[in-house]
């Protein structure tokens, strides 16, 4: 795809984005993502200006957009609001993050990053660090992940906010091998994949945002004694997990690849749902 080449793929279609939660990347990349297959956007984003702030409960709100769209992408702090909301329509519903629960096209965007630059998804050692906990990132990741034979997981967090008990339960079901460790650095030269995630400070009371905001920072010289081909990635925003200066190494993949990936993938997504 051209940048700057519009489709007609779904002219006449439109989508309707609601977000109740901060967004810059998920919410632009769907927006741009229906806008360059030619279809038509009602962004809501921060909902300060629609009804909700007047009371008007989540069921109520996306049963009014299904009567003006043909999709509904939404964000929502309560996990399982996606999937409650779907229930009460008749147009599809895409889960663009629902509190600490899950952020499914975020994964798919994962998976083809990997794809594109390992050339496989299986036989991989991922490391997956920070707030495995609250990171709704990295819940998805890891269920997706498990579809392919030989991924190998650590999970490197501190030990209050490690992995949910019910994804580590579901790789056990699925006898797929994990590891759960405080330290990244015993693990640092063996791994095909770094995905770093922040620490979600808005989900956690303040005493346990201090004392674990600086877990985990990766700077070059620790990067540098990763395999060659090894690549770091990060959903985004970070605040301090990755150093400046590993963005301009090459392993570093979160600025440019993971974020076109975003709108390839939602691409793709949206016109999988509506071309008839
Ligand atoms: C993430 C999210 O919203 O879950 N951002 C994103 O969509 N790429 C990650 C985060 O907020 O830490």
């Amino acid at each position: 795809m051209e940048k700057g080449s519009v489709y007609q793929d779904l002219k006449g279609k439109i989508l309707t984005a609601l977000f109740y939660e901060p967004s810059s990347r998920t919410f632009g990349s769907f927006l741009s993502a229906m806008q360059r297959l030619g279809g038509g956007i009602i962004p809501i984003h921060g909902v300060a200006f629609s009804s909700v702030v007047k009371g008007e409960s989540l069921i109520d709100t996306v049963r009014t957009f299904q009567n003006y769209s043909d999709v509904i992408v939404l964000r929502h702090p309560e996990k399982g609001a996606a999937y409650q909301a779907s229930s009460y329509l008749q147009i599809p519903l895409i889960n663009a993050g629902d509190g600490t629960g899950e952020h499914p096209t975020q994964a798919l965007l994962d998976l083809l990053t990997i794809q594109n630059n390992l050339g496989r998804l299986t036989n991989l050692k991922i490391a997956i660090v920070g707030d495995l906990k609250y990171g709704r990132t990295v819940h998805s990741l890891a269920r997706l992940l498990s579809l392919y034979k030989k991924v190998t997981f650590y999970f490197v967090s501190p030990v209050g906010l490690r992995m949910p008990e019910s994804i580590l339960t579901f790789l056990k079901k699925k006898k797929i091998q994990f590891y759960l460790l405080t330290d990244l650095k015993p693990i640092i030269k063996q791994i095909d994949v770094l995905y770093m995630t922040r620490i979600q400070k808005e989900r956690m009371n303040e005493e346990v945002y201090e004392k674990s905001k600086s877990a985990y920072q990766i700077n070059n010289h620790l990067v540098n004694q990763m395999k060659k081909e090894a690549i770091v990635m990060h959903p985004l925003p970070r605040v301090n997990e990755i150093s400046p200066d590993v963005d301009q190494n090459p392993r570093a993949v979160y600025f440019k690849e993971q974020m076109c990936n975003g709108l390839a993938v939602r691409m793709a997504l949206l016109r999988l749902i509506l071309k008839a």
